[in-house]
């Protein structure tokens, strides 16, 4: 090798092994500390950060680099280092540093100033992990010291607005700093193992693809069930509601993995384009007819795994009484040629039963049933992606039950469990996100046109519950939401499914 190409070798860039600083606004708050920070020290665990690389956190809050620093041990000294020693959290923690800035005081910049100076060629990485109002107000006092440089991005978290005209007013602050092949609007669902299998699954098998539109499936169910309640958080949540919170950007997104069509490449733009076009093409859910197609739930006290836990309106951080929604039931279509009369019937709640997220694609019935009715239940075939927990694909087919005499039929199925295949940990959807801003890949990342596409749907049933007021119905804590939402299906003659085995 001349010594020109190997200079030129050594010059070009290497997203795996370049410098990166990645400086997180809301270096200390509940995101970075239970998320970020664990995260990074994970990708660092399994080596996929470069030497050089650093982490910045900046927070409002005097604290001393020593402090932060044990601060962060203890979010990330769990289970992952157990039997690795300390040499690895050394490495971590020697990444960390400490910035004082108040988001809003341009001058309190000069510390973060300081810290990234000499760096201006490295990637560099600003996480707003803050409340809303403060990402513009901190894009233009990047700009104003001079810290956004050709290799920044920047990356916003949700809620990005709660409506359509917040988050344009957001996007368009940000991004009179910021070009849009910079920004990275996070949906941490993008990230997580089984979703992106969803596209895996999809294309590249051959053999769901021809089955995969109205003329073999039935209708679709996502669920994104929780447990845990909103304390500690009620003053975010009962100002967002459940639809706001998960169905504007992580049911929306899950739906579109489901639905669009296959991409032409797995690049940013043709992944985004497809989304963005079923986004377009959902049916508009308003006026009196939201009634018909939403139901809105709250819980009230109940038992989750045996333990009382408080109503809604009884949470320790309430701020009086509230009609915010914390379980919501939709029956969404798409009309396009692909999915025209197949409903998606979407849910999600806080205290549910359990913590389930799941996609069940119901096919239809064989158009024509040779067995006897003596031969058991005909039940349709489904293919269940479990999102989490128990991450995997079960396909569930009918069976002859073995034996002389009359057949019997019995539901068995195809199940594929990711950690009877690929071991037990699968890593955070933020390790990957997160590994993926700081190599600049864009791809899992929403573009402005699918948030303002999002919103445009949402808005209308916000808009519906206003002119038609549509009551919060109570439901139990450590129950499946209002009975409500289980009329929603049922008088299309179909159910939730509920087989969580
Ligand atoms: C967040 C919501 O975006 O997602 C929370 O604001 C919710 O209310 C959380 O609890 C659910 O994420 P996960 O990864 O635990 O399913």
């Amino acid at each position: 090798m001349t010594v020109a190409i190997a200079e030129a070798a050594a010059a070009k860039p290497n997203p795996a092994t370049d410098p990166f600083d990645i400086v997180v606004f809301g270096g200390h708050g509940d995101l970075a500390r239970r998320k970020l920070l664990p995260a990074l020290y994970h990708l660092d665990l399994e080596g996929r950060l470069p030497d050089d690389g650093r982490v910045v956190a900046v927070s409002r809050g005097t604290m001393t680099r020593d402090a932060y620093v044990a601060m962060v041990a203890e979010a990330c000294l769990g289970d992952a280092a157990r039997g690795k020693g300390d040499a690895i959290w050394e490495r971590f923690a020697a990444r960390l540093q400490y910035a004082t800035v108040d988001a809003k005081d341009a001058p309190s910049y000069a510390s973060l100033a300081g810290m990234l100076s000499g760096r201006d060629r490295t990637a560099r990485v600003f996480y707003l992990a803050t409340a809303p109002d403060l990402f513009g107000p901190i894009a233009h006092n990047l700009a104003a010291a001079s810290l956004v440089t050709p290799v920044t991005r920047l990356v916003l978290e949700k809620p990005l607005g709660h409506d359509l005209a917040s988050s344009q007013a957001i996007n368009s602050e940000v991004g009179k700093v910021f070009e849009e092949g910079q920004i990275y609007r996070i949906d941490h669902y993008l990230g997580k193992e089984a979703v992106q299998n969803l596209m895996a699954l999809r294309f590249a098998n051959s053999l769901f693809e021809p089955l995969w539109n109205r003329n073999y499936i039935d209708h679709v169910q996502i669920t994104v069930a929780e447990t845990v309640g909103v304390a500690g958080r009620w003053a975010y949540y009962d100002k967002s509601g459940a639809l706001r919170d998960m169905v504007q950007n992580h049911m929306l997104q899950l739906l579109c993995l489901v639905a669009m069509e296959p991409p032409i490449s797995l690049e940013a733009d043709a992944v985004r384009d497809a989304k963005l076009n079923v986004l377009r093409s959902l049916e508009p859910i308003g006026g009196s007819d939201t009634a018909h197609l939403s139901v809105r739930g709250q819980y009230r006290a109940g038992a989750i795994e045996g333990q009382p836990v408080p109503g809604y309106q009884d949470e320790p951080d309430k701020a009086g009484a509230s009609d915010t929604e914390t379980f919501v039931a939709i029956k969404a279509g798409i009309g396009n040629w692909r999915w025209s009369g197949v409903p998606f019937y979407l849910r999600t709640g806080k205290r549910l039963a359990s913590r389930m997220s799941e996609i069940v694609v119901e096919f239809h019935q064989p158009p024509h049933f040779l067995y006897p009715k003596s031969a058991g239940a005909i039940e349709p075939n489904r293919l269940i992606i479990r999102v989490q927990p128990n991450e995997g694909v079960r396909l569930q087919l009918l069976n002859k039950q073995p034996g002389p005499g009359d057949p019997k039929l019995r539901q068995t199925a195809l199940n594929l469990s990711f950690a009877d295949i690929f071991g037990d940990r699968l890593p955070d959807a933020y390790e990957r996100l997160l590994l993926d801003v700081i190599r600049g890949r864009p791809a899992l990342f929403m573009s402005l046109a699918e948030l303002e596409a999002a919103w445009r749907w949402t808005d209308q049933i916000l808009d519906g519950w206003a002119q038609f007021p549509l009551p919060v119905k109570p439901y139990t804590a450590g129950g499946w939401g209002p009975a409500a939402s289980l009329a929603l299906i049922e008088r299309d003659g179909r159910s939730w499914f509920e087989d969580f085995t």
